[in-house]
């Protein structure tokens, strides 16, 4: 039960010779640690123990992909892709190692966020879009909205997260209601196979395809491009911000939220950000500020929402909004890819299939009150066109929820008892939520990444290859039934699991 053995030498010589020098940073290049840190989100990972890559290969085109599959195959040396770099636990740029004594196994990342091979297409006239993984999701609405005010693309609220790891999870963000996750809008999509060979939709078929659209990022190769259905969306739309304090009226707010938010008209998405002793509803609506005032005046007139409190505007308009908290921001605000790690944070999500009672609220609330530490419990509502797609039809099998939680903790100071502190918060918080939330297995979100669910141990491999039964804790919360689907995508793709981190699919064998 030996990792494949690895030759880190040759692997470095294998890239000298197939790559242009500018292209492969190693720990002798000087801005090696600029380059690793550049898309770093997680400050928890940027500390001087993290297993960090043995190569960054930015790529300029997909040639240099390939190249970097094949020596790593080659050599025995596993690629991790990253686009964006804001993985939860920062797995497209970092290693676990199995148990405090042990080495990791070496692994290169192959960075997409070069401007050669990220950049974004879009024809307004089809409604369609090509976009590079590298991309964010700022750029790629900075770029519809260039062409037109009245498409849009379903996708996150984060401008700086990268479409390649978005896309590879599902993604979603305020249109959820109306159009489903951001991986529903994938029309097809060009992809690096272990065997460094480059597929459209049409040559890698309909299985891999079905994988790659939210069976999570690092499992079934590295996509370089993908194509994206716009959607249409009206001129104007509205949004509004309301607080509620917890000793008001938040709870019985939120006890409500539960039933009316999941079965609004599509058109309105309202969800909730408690933080403190505070509930903050946030409303995207797609229309005119007349038709969200009725609309929550019919269905939700105790949250009190005015006409003063909706404001009008164009759908970039609200992207800004909601990503910078503000209006008349300008949208070149969305173009900012970031400037390095500037906090550290642990996040861990649940769905909720039952409304959860009062009094589970006020316990989430003395949690979120605590002195000592900061956080947030984000919920998003589905139903509309999310309980209209089938949980099969793509990977991500959440379909039918009433919502989503995020628990998200965050702190500034470095050490690692004040990780401990924080860390125990948060999964405490998380402890606290089981009784109400789904169940067999208790489910979660692949995108916000949390390997407290488990991860594929080097010790349990057989020949290098993560075992299938171990997996299933965390592949079943993230896919329930579309885990063994995954896994036998993965099987027949990448057989001898090249393409592998602490929670990427494992191949099912046969005698499983
Ligand atoms: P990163 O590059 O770290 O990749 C994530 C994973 O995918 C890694 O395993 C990586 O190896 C793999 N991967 C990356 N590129 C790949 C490629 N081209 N081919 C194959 N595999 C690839 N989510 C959401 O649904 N809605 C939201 O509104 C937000 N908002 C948000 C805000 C902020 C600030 C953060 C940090 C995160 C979010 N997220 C989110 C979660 C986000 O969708 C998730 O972290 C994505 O996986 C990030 O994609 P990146 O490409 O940035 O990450």
């Amino acid at each position: 039960t030996t990792p494949p053995s690895s030759d880190t030498a040759s692997f470095l010589r294998c890239l000298a010779a197939d790559l242009p020098p500018q292209v492969v940073y190693t720990n002798a290049s000087e801005s090696y640690t600029s380059v690793l840190e550049s898309s770093i989100r997680n400050l928890l990972f940027v500390t001087p123990s993290t297993p960090t890559p043995v190569a960054i290969i930015a790529a300029a085109d997909a040639s240099h992909v390939q190249a970097a599959v094949r020596c790593g195959a080659r050599h025995g040396v596993r690629v991790r892709p990253r686009s964006g770099g804001h993985d939860y636990e920062g797995l497209s740029y970092r290693s676990l190692r199995s148990s405090a004594s042990a080495t990791a196994h070496p692994f290169a990342v192959v960075d997409l966020a070069a401007p050669a091979i990220r950049g974004v297409r879009v024809d307004a006239a089809r409604r369609t879009a090509w976009a590079g993984s590298g991309a964010t999701l700022g750029e790629l609405y900075y770029a519809i909205a260039n062409r037109s005010l009245r498409l849009a693309f379903p996708g996150g609220l984060g401008p700086t997260v990268g479409l390649g790891g978005h896309l590879s999870g599902g993604g979603f963000g305020l249109l959820l209601r109306k159009h489903g996750l951001a991986a529903d809008h994938v029309t097809d999509a060009v992809v690096v196979n272990a065997d460094g060979d480059i597929l459209d939709r049409a040559a890698m078929g309909e299985d891999l395809f079905w994988a790659i659209r939210g069976g999570g990022g690092g499992s079934f190769g590295v996509v370089l491009l993908w194509k994206l259905r716009l959607v249409p969306v009206p001129a104007t739309v509205t949004v509004f911000t309301v607080h509620r304090p917890r000793n008001q009226s938040a709870t019985t707010l939120l006890t409500k939220w539960q039933r009316v938010a999941p079965t609004l008209p599509r058109d309105a998405f309202l969800r909730v950000v408690l933080q403190k002793e505070d509930a903050q509803f946030e409303c995207l609506y797609l229309g005119a500020r007349a038709g969200l005032v009725a609309t929550m005046a019919g269905r939700f007139p105790e949250l009190g929402v005015t006409t003063e409190d909706a404001i009008e505007m164009t759908w970039i308009e609200a992207v800004l909004y909601f990503a910078f908290y503000g209006v008349g921001k300008p949208r070149e605000m969305l173009l900012d890819r970031g400037a390095g790690p500037e906090r550290f944070f642990k996040a861990k999500s649940d769905y909720v299939s039952e409304p959860v009672p009062s009094h589970a609220w006020e316990r989430a609330w003395r949690w979120l009150a605590m002195d000592g530490v900061a956080g947030l419990i984000i919920l998003d509502p589905y139903g509309g066109r999310m309980g209209a797609v089938a949980p099969a039809a793509t990977p991500f099998p959440h379909r039918r929820e009433l919502y989503s939680v995020q628990y998200y903790g965050f702190w500034f100071e470095n050490g690692t008892e004040v990780a401990e502190k924080h860390l125990g918060w948060i999964r405490g918080m998380h402890r606290e939520m089981e009784p109400y939330v789904s169940k067999n297995p208790r489910g979660a979100y692949v995108n916000y990444r949390d390997l407290d669910l488990g991860v594929n141990h080097g010790e349990d491999d057989d020949d290098g290859v993560a075992g299938y039964e171990k997996a299933r804790v965390w592949g079943e919360a993230y896919f329930r039934g579309n885990f063994e689907r995954l896994a036998a995508v993965k099987a027949k793709v990448d057989p001898h699991d090249f393409f592998r981190n602490e929670q990427s699919i494992p191949p099912l064998r046969s005698s499983q």
